[in-house]
């Protein structure tokens, strides 16, 4: 059922009480839970992050071999983008919503630490992390970032080399054509598969194998409750479509939940 969501929106029981009884929720994420932090996401048409840039030149093993300065460049200006926000009420309620459920999955395609910053322990991160960059040659992890420098949006940087093997390093983020760290991606699908609850925020939902969470929590039982102004492509197939941006709908939510 879609809800459009208003200051005023009073929230069905059931929903509510679904949420309250729930033993397991998993919170799974996307570009719009970090939107009203001002990290643009990837396929808003006016902000998005690939309507300006070409994804496939930037974020692709193939693209850093052949131009790694300015791959690195990019990465170096998300992440500073990045160190220069906050997190939003949407990060900090989903840190409460922790302390509200016996057991909260939090699990996200976003790159960002804004989570971690609002202070949710053991998040997934799908698609990897900005903070977390490794050797192009050997993987080993690099261990010192160095506070990015102000590369305008992709302006070429030489990437850092590898202290074991002097190869260069590389955005610790999954690019266009790599497997998703296994572990986490099998560490989802579980969670998935055994939640009460997944909340989907802030996601289109078209990018695979991250978008197929929500069909199996549905799948296996579990009620879907999507938070999206714009419901996504799978929306119709969910309990509820919470329509409204994620930093006004997840605090009325646990307001709502928890009185
Ligand atoms: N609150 C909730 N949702 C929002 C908000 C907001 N304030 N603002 C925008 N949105 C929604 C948009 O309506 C859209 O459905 O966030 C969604 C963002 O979708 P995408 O830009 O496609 O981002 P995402 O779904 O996270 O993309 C998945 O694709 O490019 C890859 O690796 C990248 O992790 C990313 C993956």
């Amino acid at each position: 059922m879609r809800i459009d969501m208003h200051a005023e929106t009073r929230l069905p029981e059931a929903l509510l009480d679904g949420l309250r009884n729930a033993r397991h929720v998993v919170v799974f994420i996307g570009a719009g839970a970090s939107a009203e932090s001002g990290i643009p996401t990837f396929r808003d048409a006016l902000t998005g992050l690939w309507s300006r840039f070409d994804a496939l030149s930037l974020a692709t093993p193939e693209a850093f071999e052949r131009d790694p300065a300015l791959v690195w460049g990019w990465y170096e200006w998300r992440r500073m983008k990045v160190l220069e926000t906050q997190p939003n009420a949407a990060h900090r309620a989903i840190a409460a919503l922790a302390s509200r459920v016996p057991r909260l999955s939090l699990i996200t395609q976003n790159v960002d630490d804004l989570h971690e910053r609002a202070g949710s322990p053991d998040v997934v991160h799908l698609h990897g992390s900005l903070g977390a960059p490794r050797c192009f040659r050997c993987s080993k992890p690099h261990a010192e970032l160095p506070i990015p420098q102000e590369p305008e949006g992709g302006r070429r940087l030489e990437p850092p080399r590898c202290e074991h093997c002097g190869g260069p390093v590389r955005p610790g983020v999954v690019w266009f054509g790599e497997a998703l760290p296994e572990a986490a991606l099998h560490g989802a699908f579980e969670a998935a598969a055994r939640c009460d609850v997944l909340l989907s925020i802030g996601t289109s939902g078209v990018v695979q194998p991250a978008a197929l969470l929500p069909g199996i929590a549905r799948d296996a039982g579990a009620t879907v409750i999507e938070i999206n102004p714009q419901p996504s492509v799978s929306s119709a197939g969910y309990a509820w479509s919470l329509c409204g941006p994620a930093g006004q709908v997840m605090p009325a939510l646990l307001a709502q939940a928890w009185p």
